[in-house]
């Protein structure tokens, strides 16, 4: 990728106040320009909030100023000419205000849309992240939860590549767990050969571990198999090691099905991958004195907290910290990722927490939290039926995810067809508008909200035309493919040939809007708030309705220029689409 990626519009103004700040207070030369859209769009687009911070620094030691207003005006005046600039004014204790230039805002969406929405990209001080997300527990159902966690984790992965960070995908399956001794023997009784013939055989892995817990619950004598059955599985019996990966395979034939229908990809590195690296982490960690004997059990004990975290239990055996522990370490110094981001239901908090300030502890992560290599918790929180209970379908305790997203697209398939668009669409392209549509609805319902809250799972709701879904988005995205199709005009030589202006206020206000594009993915990748992205793309598509209805396109003496507009709206509309993991619509 040659292209040279230009940094968000507020990086930019940054950089101009940064010289500004420079030779106004040259005595403080480290503060950081503090750049914000305007609280008021009346008196500008951005501001530049440094005078007061400023003053506070430099009264009572013989400066110039007399204030921080003053100190605001100088800032404005000692500003680099720039094309950016239309206008400054001072609001305030010195706020500067800026007018950004409407042809320097034109101006830079032709150039993106030359360059490629790609020159919009992020720029991270990081190379290389680990996300580590869907993460379900191998023979345990697959939940709502882990639904969750797939669909923001993905989204998570896909911001930071389109910022040029090579992400590892990493699927924590639980596949280490006490549960294999009582699966595994369960196994043998139901096929003493110990061969399974086929999947059908098992059948239903949720139940035949559910039929497993029933015996090891119930018979003592079963149970104490159960417990030597881990015994010989950890130490690499070849018999209980096959009867183990046919049952994770077993299992991951399920979710992959999940991930097929959501497109996501991932690659599995389960529990037990780690357990051989945990005695040599766990020796790094004793070795410093972090770690101590209590009731039995060895623990690292945390300031502030009252249990201490447990990483090699009463029988020996590891847990999941120490597993969590000993992949941290191999994410750090084997695959050399300077940030490990983890995608959890927000009950897992404190666990990570824990073994986070043990790894600050033990010095393997700075103890400050913006600095790198960085380990983050990504907490969401629980999916809530209509009832407002944790959601459940009738038919299973459970929710099975694949008929949730069969659901969804029949649903959505059932509307096209209301809509009299089997008359005008092949079979297929009705099955992948109505895939497209229903599964995005699923995602864009989870991801527009802020993660840690709790959201309530409704089809009525997520797949509504009109509200802020995914339906209403695709569609709109749809529509402006086909002005731009019944204009009847070549779109690529338009961008070639074309210039845009942004005379009309609406369509400043768009122009804008797209601008901002790159400072919104940043903070939320940054962040690892997904929701911000969801929120600029519904205010995008506000701002395209609100340009639509008040300034004719097609047929009106600035058609080049709105053309070229509606494309540059279209083509970020579907990199948010995109970067949401939400394949876009062309017509409808
Ligand atoms: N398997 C766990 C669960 O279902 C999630 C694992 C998350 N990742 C981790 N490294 N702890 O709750």
């Amino acid at each position: 990728n040659d292209q040279e990626i230009v940094g968000s519009l507020k990086h930019q103004l940054a950089k101009l106040f940064e010289e500004s700040l420079r030779l106004t207070v040259p005595e403080e030369s480290d503060v950081d320009p503090a750049i914000a859209p305007c609280q008021n769009p009346r008196f500008g687009d951005y501001q530049c909030n440094n005078a007061m911070g400023l003053w506070s620094k430099v009264k009572g030691k013989g400066t110039q100023f007399r204030g921080p207003q003053p100190i605001g005006q100088a800032i404005m005046n000692n500003l680099p000419a720039s094309e950016m600039i239309d206008s400054c004014s001072i609001a305030g204790p010195g706020f500067v205000n800026v007018v950004l230039s409407r042809h320097w805002i034109a101006k830079s969406i032709r150039k993106m849309l030359v360059d490629g929405i790609e020159t919009w990209a992020p720029k991270l001080p990081v190379k290389r992240a680990v996300v580590d997300f869907s993460s379900p527990n191998i023979a345990k159902e697959m939940h709502v939860g882990h639904l969750r966690s797939t669909i923001i984790g993905d989204t998570l992965a896909r911001m930071l590549e389109y910022s040029n960070v090579e992400v590892l995908r990493r699927n924590h399956v639980g596949d280490w767990g006490t549960q294999f001794g009582m699966l595994i023997e369960y196994l043998f009784e139901k096929f003493p050969s110990g061969e399974v013939a086929n999947d059908q055989a098992i059948g239903d892995l949720e139940a035949f571990y559910k039929a497993s817990k029933q015996r090891f619950d119930s018979d003592p004598d079963f149970k104490e198999r159960a417990q030597r059955a881990v015994v010989s599985l950890q130490a690499g019996d070849e018999k209980y090691r096959k009867a183990w990966s046919q049952i994770c395979e077993i299992s991951r034939k399920g979710y992959e099905k999940v991930y097929e229908r959501l497109g996501v990809h991932l690659e599995e590195k389960g529990e037990s991958f780690y357990n051989p690296y945990i005695p040599g982490a766990l020796e790094l960690l004793s070795q410093q004195g972090l770690i101590e004997e209590s009731e039995g059990a060895r623990v690292i004990f945390i300031e502030g907290k009252n249990i201490p975290l447990i990483v090699v239990k009463r029988d020996g055996g590891y847990n999941y910290a120490s597993t969590d522990l000993a992949a941290l370490w191999y994410r750090l110094n084997e695959e050399k990722a300077e940030w490990i981001i983890y995608v959890t239901d927000v009950g897992q908090r404190e666990h990570f927490e824990m073994f986070f300030t043990a790894a600050k502890r033990a010095g393997w992560l700075p103890a400050e939290d913006d600095k790198y290599p960085k380990a983050s918790h990504v907490g969401f929180g629980l999916v809530l039926g209509e009832d407002g209970k944790r959601f459940r379908t009738r038919s299973t305790e459970t929710v099975k995810l694949v008929d949730l997203l069969d659901e969804a697209k029949s649903k959505c398939k059932a509307a096209l067809i209301e809509r009299g668009k089997d008359k005008e669409w092949t079979e297929e392209e009705l099955d992948k508008t109505a895939e497209a549509v229903g599964y995005g609805a699923v995602k864009y319902a989870d991801l527009k909200n802020n993660r840690t809250t709790n959201y309530t799972f409704s089809f009525d709701q997520m797949l509504n035309d009109k509200g802020n879904t995914a339906v209403y988005l695709l569609y709109a995205h749809a529509r402006i493919c086909s002005i731009i199709r019944r204009s009847g005009k070549d779109i690529e030589e338009l961008k070639k040939t074309g210039t845009l202006d942004l005379v009309h206020p609406d369509e400043r206000t768009l122009g804008l809007h797209l601008l901002q594009f790159a400072e919104i993915v940043e903070e939320a990748c940054t962040n690892l708030f997904p929701n911000l992205l969801c929120e600029y793309l519904y205010n995008l598509s506000e701002d395209f309705t609100r340009f639509y209805t008040n300034c004719q396109v097609v047929g009106s003496a600035e058609e080049t220029s709105r053309l070229l507009l509606c494309e540059a709206t279209a083509v970020v509309m579907r990199k948010c689409f995109h970067l949401l993991g939400i394949t876009p619509v062309y017509k409808i």
